[in-house]
């Protein structure tokens, strides 16, 4: 019923639905009606409740979200601590392959190298589950089509010159747009799951308080749809994983970074690196060239251009 009741609100839009109109859609009493409400609110949705009816006030452009498009699940809450928490536990449960956990608002929001993330409202923040027949060792794979297909299909539905930076930002003009974190849990030599989360910053305002981000709303004048956003990725990706191990990812990665060629510094738990990005290898290293001429290769780590800080 819950999730009828979502449904029917988030195909409304901005409308407000009576409580007759609601109660004879879904067959049930206007007391039952109001009592669904009333828990709906207690869990955290942004309800109006007035004489004209009931309302979503936001995460209308979520709820609305098709379940099609190959993905099997989607989980959407409200508020949660981080849905890379929710993901993991998921997985351990035995979630399927491609389920997408959303959230409205993360008060928990994790970023690299133990780092929070800030997750505002009007952001889209998702963890999306993967099971891919890989061996761990190929497991960048993943992550590299999971940023290469977002980048482009910001760039189809919004042309803003997206472009990713090592290992899996998206950028665009230096600014912060996505952050991406990825985490695996293997068993044997196979992957368990691989949990994509990816912060992608639509209709929030991250530049108050990140001077290095910026937001599609900022970049286009007006709101987006997140669901159009996700729907479309998740579209691209379904397609970018098929027969994966066949494609070319870092090549066609390649084609899509700003990070090849820029004075870069890494910062990684215990040790910084600076030098110059002269390539990213077949397994996602990066090829970093140092000031002493020598040349190191980069595993993992936050990178920074130089002539910013984003
Ligand atoms: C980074 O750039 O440091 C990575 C940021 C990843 C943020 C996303 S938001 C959805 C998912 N849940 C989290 O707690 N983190 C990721």
């Amino acid at each position: 019923m819950k999730d009828k009741i979502l449904k029917l609100l988030g195909t409304a839009q901005t409308q407000y639905i009576s409580g007759v109109e609601m109660s004879n859609h879904l067959g049930i009493s206007r007391v039952a009606v109001w009592k669904h409400m009333k828990r709906l609110v207690q869990e955290g949705y942004d309800m109006d409740a007035s004489p004209k009816g009931y309302r979503l006030k936001s995460c209308r452009d979520l709820l609305g979200f098709s379940f099609e498009r190959g993905v099997s699940a989607t989980r959407f809450f409200p508020i949660v601590d981080s849905t890379m928490d929710r993901a993991r536990e998921l997985a351990k449960q035995g979630a399927d392959h491609f389920t997408v956990v959303i959230a409205e608002q993360q008060e928990k929001g994790r970023g690299r190298l133990r780092r929070s993330w800030l997750s505002q409202k009007g952001g889209l923040w998702f963890t999306i589950i993967l099971k891919p027949d890989l061996p761990p060792p190929l497991s960048f794979k993943v992550n590299f089509a999971a940023s290469l297909c977002l980048a482009r299909t910001l760039n189809r539905l919004f042309d803003i010159n997206a472009r990713v930076k090592w290992p899996n930002d998206i950028l665009v003009n230096n600014k912060k747009l996505v952050g991406l974190l990825s985490e695996m849990e293997t068993r044997g030599d196979m992957i368990s799951f691989v949990n994509i989360g990816i912060g992608i910053n639509v209709n929030n305002q991250p530049e108050q308080d990140e001077p290095n981000a910026v937001s599609i709303r900022t970049l286009v004048g007006h709101d987006v749809s997140r669901e159009v956003i996700l729907g479309a990725f998740l579209d691209d990706l379904g397609a970018m994983l098929q027969n994966i191990l066949d494609k070319e990812i870092i090549d066609l990665w390649k084609e899509q970074t700003s990070t090849i060629g820029k004075r870069v510094r890494i910062e990684t738990l215990n040790n910084v690196h600076q030098g110059v990005a002269l390539d990213v290898d077949e397994t996602g290293a990066l090829i970093l060239e140092q000031e002493d001429n020598t040349t190191r290769r980069v595993i993992y780590g936050d990178c920074f251009h130089r002539e910013n800080q984003s």
